[in-house]
């Protein structure tokens, strides 16, 4: 059985746990979009891992982990997550494997990511600052890339680091008036990330299919969520890559059709980070609740996550653009005890009904969204972990939802522990 993981909303959905879930039955655990902006979370009894490029499986002594071309790699980041899991007794030497060819997110990025942000003003986006976009851009634009591969060449990197840093300056100081970088200290970093990372750098394409030729379970994770990718989401409110479920042949190198069932991860209600359209966000008393109670502080930048309820119209599209077979609905105990729970069914945009997500900023700027209320339940769920020994009223909620989105809900979080979820497969 293969699987892949893809975040419905806005990113933060809860993957790092399902990911972590389903790597059970995994023999093989494969990132293969996004960067260090993603930050995802698995708790394990009392230990707490904040992964941002290591795939989730790797907190599971056996499970291989691959990071593909598609993913742009900090080093540094890595180098410290694999530390941290060293810390907790995990090893990672002979089951990391990182493709050749994805490219670096270097010190120049970050900073480009941050000038252009600060630049923006009111304007910005509200990236993470990892320096995702810039690199993505070197890597569209090629002339200017670094890749895992380069790092076994060290007198070649070191002049295309001071080309490449030659360039950046005269850029930065341009556009920005910022101070120049010296291409001499990022290349001894360089030096220092190659002798830690070359030996876990191998063709990963091929990896991945001989493991797949060998019947081999492999679970694909996504990183970021549908409602960001760069050509299906809320542009330029966005990432710099396709982050939907479309996204995954190109990232992972593996037709889709190999692919048994793509699990779709939701939140009970909704969060985004950063700038951009949010028809169903709650800016009161109820968002608040929700922010404290399911502790909705960003993994990777700690920023406030903003909420809303849950919106039925995002999520359904982004189940209809990438053919998600089932889905996983987190945070369902975050919602014990409010008064009553809204769905967003379908918004009002112009005077005319529609269901279907206008992935256009303007339009949904003037989206009014039409609501269902449904009533809530009191009762502490967090240990509940039979779907029928649910309240009622919980359990109708899953079902609207479900019914809602056309899709089977298979897992159901109740709180952020492995074992805080339920399963219901059919
Ligand atoms: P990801 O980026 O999709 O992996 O999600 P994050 O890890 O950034 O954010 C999800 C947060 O919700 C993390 O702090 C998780 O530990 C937590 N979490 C996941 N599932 C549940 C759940 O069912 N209930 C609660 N209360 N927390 C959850
Ligand atoms: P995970 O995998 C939530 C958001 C940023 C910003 C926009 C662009 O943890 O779900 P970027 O740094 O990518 O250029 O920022 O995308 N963003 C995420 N939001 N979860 C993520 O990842 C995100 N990755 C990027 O907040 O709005
Ligand atoms: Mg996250």
């Amino acid at each position: 059985m293969n699987r892949c993981v893809i975040g419905l909303q806005w990113g933060d959905e809860g993957k790092g746990k399902v990911v972590d879930i389903l790597a059970e039955d995994s023999d093989v655990v494969v990132r293969y979009n996004g960067g260090a902006n993603a930050g995802h979370t698995v708790v394990v009894g009392n230990d707490k891992f904040a992964l941002h490029l290591l795939p989730s499986g790797s907190v599971r002594p056996k499970t291989a982990c691959v990071i593909t071309s598609a993913v742009v790699i900090d080093p540094e980041t890595l180098l410290g997550e694999i530390d941290n899991l060293g810390k907790k007794g995990i090893n990672l030497d002979g089951r990391l494997f990182i493709s050749e060819n994805a490219h670096l997110v270097l010190d120049y990025h970050k900073k480009e990511d941050q000038l252009r942000e600060e630049a923006l003003g009111k304007n910005k986006i509200g990236t993470t600052i990892r320096g995702i976009g810039p690199c993505n851009a070197d890597k569209v634009g090629r002339s200017f890339a670094v890749r895992m591969g380069d790092l076994r060449d060290l007198g070649d990197l070191e002049s295309k680091l001071r080309e490449i840093i030659e360039y950046k300056n005269r850029f930065f100081k341009a556009l920005y008036n910022a101070e120049p970088m010296v291409s001499g200290t990022i290349f001894e970093k360089c030096k220092s990330y190659a002798k830690k990372l070359l030996p876990f750098i191998i063709d990963t394409t091929e990896y991945v299919h001989i493991a797949l030729a060998a019947g081999k379970s492999v679970l694909f994770e996504g990183a970021q969520g549908s409602m960001l990718d760069i050509d299906h989401g809320t542009f330029p409110f966005v990432t710099s890559a396709n982050v939907s479920a479309l996204g995954m042949p190109a990232g992972a190198g593996v037709p889709a059709k190999m692919v048994d069932e793509f699990v779709g991860v939701a939140k009970c209600y909704t969060t985004r980070v950063g700038a951009g359209p949010f028809p169903t966000e709650l800016d009161n008393e109820i968002g608040q609740y929700i922010r404290d109670k399911g502790h909705e502080y960003g993994t990777t930048t700690g920023r406030p996550r903003r909420c809303g309820w849950f919106d039925a119209v995002v999520a359904s599209y982004s189940v209809t653009i990438g053919g998600i077979d089932s889905v996983a609905l987190m945070h369902l105990d975050t919602l014990t005890g409010l008064d009553e729970l809204k769905v967003c069914t379908g918004y009002e945009i112009d005077g005319k009904a529609t269901s279907f997500f206008p992935a256009n900023i303007d339009k949904l700027a003037k989206a009014e969204c039409i609501y269902q209320t449904l009533p809530c339940w009191k009762e502490d769920i967090t240990g509940v972990t039979d779907f029928s020994q649910l309240p009622v009223n919980a359990r109708d909620y899953i079902s609207f939802i479900e019914k809602t989105i056309k899709t089977p809900v298979t897992m159901i979080g109740v709180g952020p522990n492995r074992k805080q979820t339920i399963f219901r497969r059919p």
